[in-house]
């Protein structure tokens, strides 16, 4: 089927959820993937922070297929060997003691949430339920994470929302520690605002919520889907802070695009949750944790983390340079390689000058430029990249 056919077909049949450019991707390789015309394009958007070990990784490739050839999927009624594997590879890298798999973001952080809730029920009393969550955070679509997520545009016209949910800026520890409450369960945050325009905090706020959170017996729950499995140049973008959460969440980059959720928790925590409590039909399935696995490996096995800081570095030290040029340029921001370029003008229009140039980036909140490359990519990539921005820029 040709590109206009392939686009009636989708638009006449699937619901309007996106709005969509006019290219069908239909194959990858690396940091590169190819439209159904043959045209090819640098991928710096990676399926938005998911493909962080490239297209078609090989080892990841091989893993579901032979997974694949011998069993897909089995009730979570019975044991099911790579999900206890990549479950102790998530424990034995990070805070956590237990591992609970699902099948994206939003239903690691429902998890999340269901836990905190049943955990303070029966350990910190019946009237403690709420969560603080931030403003311009995002964590998922469900009703429970439209709710946690703090801003209105994703909640308008799906009222009522939850109950026991505040918001307070991020990056502001004053009000955070002003909202506690008698009734306030945990606080939930992302280290880094991903969908909010990657927005860095100070380099103690992470720790200084941690103090608030244990000086208020209250839960520390970090979003990771997006920051998590490599993207900061750690494992998990808590670890600059040397901190430990009570509970986080994970999907995005676990699978490298097979969809995996995960919510993790210490013991303690995790005690709360019974047979019966939260379930997922889905969740941990064999071809997923084969995804997962392969993925996690890689990653630990590859020096992808030091490579990550350095080519973070370095394109973010090009952007800086880019500044002086291009009076459109507001702020650049990043860590790892989650990176973004804030502009004084709709980003729309330079998304779509990079994409004809065959460099594909993302723009959030109309205005933030994301880049969210591979981990993989080279230093020529980034000076490809810049080359492109610099031109796009310069076009009027
Ligand atoms: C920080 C964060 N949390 C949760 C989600 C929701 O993840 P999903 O789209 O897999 O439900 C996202 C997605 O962008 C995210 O960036």
């Amino acid at each position: 089927m040709r590109e206009k056919e392939i686009i009636a077909l989708a638009d006449q049949n699937i619901m309007n959820t996106y709005k969509r450019f006019p290219i069908v991707l239909v194959k990858g390789a690396g940091q590169r993937v190819w439209d159904v015309n043959g045209k090819e394009y640098l991928d710096f958007v990676a399926g938005i922070a998911v493909c962080n070990l490239g297209h078609t990784h090989p080892q990841v490739v091989a893993a579901i297929k032979e997974q694949a050839e011998t069993l897909t999927h089995v009730s979570n009624l019975y044991y099911i060997e790579p999900q206890a594997q990549v479950a102790k590879l998530l424990v034995d890298n990070s805070f956590a003691d237990k591992v609970f798999f699902c099948n994206s973001g939003a239903e690691a952080n429902e998890a999340a949430i269901k836990l905190a809730r049943k955990y303070a029920h029966e350990n910190l009393g019946s009237e403690k339920f709420e969560l603080i969550t931030m403003k311009d955070s995002f964590h998922g679509r469900t009703m429970a994470t439209i709710t946690a997520t703090g801003q209105e545009k994703f909640q308008f016209g799906f009222t009522p929302l939850l109950d026991g949910f505040t918001y307070v800026p991020f990056n502001d520890l004053a009000a955070l520690e002003a909202a506690i409450t008698g009734k306030t369960c945990g606080v939930m945050v992302e280290p880094i605002q991903g969908e909010g325009g990657v927005n860095i905090p100070d380099d103690k706020y992470l720790a200084e919520v941690r103090k608030i959170c244990d000086r208020h017996n209250i839960l520390l729950i970090i979003d990771e889907v997006q920051t998590g499995i490599g993207r900061t140049g750690k494992l998990f973008a808590y670890e600059h802070s040397a901190i430990q959460p009570d509970i986080m969440t994970l999907a995005k980059a676990l699978g490298s695009g097979f969809p995996v959720g995960a919510m993790l928790a210490t013991d303690k925590i995790a005690q709360a949750f019974n047979p019966g409590n939260h379930a997922s039909t889905f969740g941990g399935n064999f071809l997923a944790m084969a995804a997962a696995k392969a993925t996690l490996q890689t990653i630990l096995q590859e020096d992808l983390l030091d490579g990550c800081r350095k080519k973070g570095e370095y394109f973010l030290a090009q952007l800086k340079k880019m500044q002086s040029r291009h009076k459109i340029i507001r702020e650049v921001r990043g860590k790892g390689l989650m990176i973004a370029c804030e502009l004084t003008v709709d980003g729309a229009d330079i998304v779509k000058k990079c994409m004809n140039r065959g460099v594909l980036i993302n723009c959030t909140g109309g205005k933030i430029l994301r880049f969210v490359p591979p981990l993989i990519i080279s230093v020529q990539d980034i000076d490809v990249v810049i080359n492109v921005l610099d031109e796009a820029m310069g076009e009027k």
